[in-house]
């Protein structure tokens, strides 16, 4: 934390010294930090060379050990994910069996799908 905020005013830097430890005191909370921050930047990344006119694929197929071994990962870093970045060889394959947008996204509350007209006031 104090290599992350460094830069910050030391107002800031206060706040997050009596807040961060405890928030982040359980390694479940921890490991879903990681995740959480490896999703967002994974897809910036992604949405980020595509606009550089590259092509991006993400995988978890790999072993994740090997993977530490080979870049000299420090042992309190996660291998989450890895990306692909290069030029696309032929065009991505069509979408297969996606779900529409109606159904996956909820409002309010889950299950509650007003993008297809059901909108449940039940509650
Ligand atoms: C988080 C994540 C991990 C993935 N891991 C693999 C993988 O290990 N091996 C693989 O063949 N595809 C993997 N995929 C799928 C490919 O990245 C890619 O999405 C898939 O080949 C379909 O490509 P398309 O979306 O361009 O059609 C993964 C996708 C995501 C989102």
């Amino acid at each position: 934390m104090e290599r992350t905020l460094r830069k910050a005013p030391p107002e800031v830097r206060e706040m997050f010294a009596d807040m961060v430890p405890g928030f982040y005191q359980s390694e479940v909370m921890q490991r879903d930090e990681a995740v959480r921050s490896v999703g967002l930047s994974g897809m910036t990344l992604m949405l980020l060379v595509k606009d550089m006119g590259y092509d991006s694929c993400p995988l978890i197929g790999f072993d994740p050990q090997q993977v530490a071994d080979i870049v000299c990962l420090p042992p309190d870093h996660l291998p989450l994910m890895m990306l692909t970045i290069g030029k696309a060889l032929e065009p991505a394959r069509p979408r297969m069996g996606l779900l529409d947008l109606e159904e996956f996204v909820s409002i309010d509350r889950f299950g509650n799908h007003p993008l297809r007209g059901e909108i449940d006031d039940s509650y």
